[in-house]
């Protein structure tokens, strides 16, 4: 099988699998990363676009949330999946580590990702969570989970693990302190730090927006 039949099969798989999906994962979600994975991959010159692509477009194909927070699902799926393909060994263990270590799991904890390729991923990943269409993702997610727009009565968890604002059942407006705000300080290559910061500008601009005309003065 070519690069490219692979890369086309694993897409058309993903797709099936995700069209539907109301978690933040829909496959649009997985297009965007992708499509950013592949901009970012050429800038920064010199990685491995197969397993680009493919981390890309498997790098959230089960997500510890929904599985009980088990943090090895997604990896061995994405296995499972690579296998029915016939790809070398080391190309399908360095895309399995990657989608292993890409997801966000807390502001205390850093992903590991040691090659370009797991680093392109992230930041494309990253990239799609920030911006206008973070934004959108945002509330999306939180009305899917019957959570508010904005509470100003809850506290900021300033200590916030993925585990206890999953418990707190958090506002939308402050999943953006759990999680968005924090995401610029961690983009590993030139061109996911240089795009991170137009879209982490965004961001702060809608929240001073958004406070002015909670209080009413806009
Ligand atoms: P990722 O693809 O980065 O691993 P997640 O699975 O954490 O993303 O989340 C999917 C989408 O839902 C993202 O846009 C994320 O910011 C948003 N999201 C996740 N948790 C919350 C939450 N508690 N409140 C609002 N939005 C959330
Ligand atoms: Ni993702």
């Amino acid at each position: 099988m070519t690069n490219t039949e692979a890369i086309k099969k694993t897409a058309e798989f993903i797709k099936k699998r995700f069209t539907n999906d109301t978690t933040g994962h829909d496959w649009w979600h997985i297009y965007r990363v992708w499509r950013l994975a592949k901009h970012i991959a050429k800038k920064e010159k010199d990685a491995d676009l197969l397993v680009v692509e493919l981390a890309a477009l498997l790098h959230d194909i089960a997500d510890h949330k929904f599985h009980g927070g088990d943090f090895e699902i997604g990896a061995k799926e994405a296995r499972k999946w690579l296998s029915s393909l016939d790809l070398e060994e080391d190309t399908i263990a360095h895309v399995e580590d990657i989608v292993r270590n890409v997801s966000f799991k807390s502001a205390n904890i850093k992903p590991s990702l040691s090659t370009l390729e797991g680093r392109i991923v992230h930041d494309a990943d990253k990239l799609d969570a920030i911006g206008a269409i973070g934004i959108a993702r945002t509330f999306t997610f939180g009305g899917a989970h019957g959570r508010l727009v904005y509470d100003p009565d809850q506290p900021h968890l300033k200590d916030y693990t993925y585990e206890r604002a999953h418990m707190q059942n958090t506002s939308a407006v402050h999943h953006f302190y759990e999680k968005l705000l924090h995401l610029k300080g961690r983009m590993y290559t030139k061109t996911g730090k240089k795009m991170a910061e137009h879209r982490h500008e965004y961001i702060e601009n809608f929240l001073k927006e958004f406070y002015k005309e909670w209080d009413g003065e806009v």
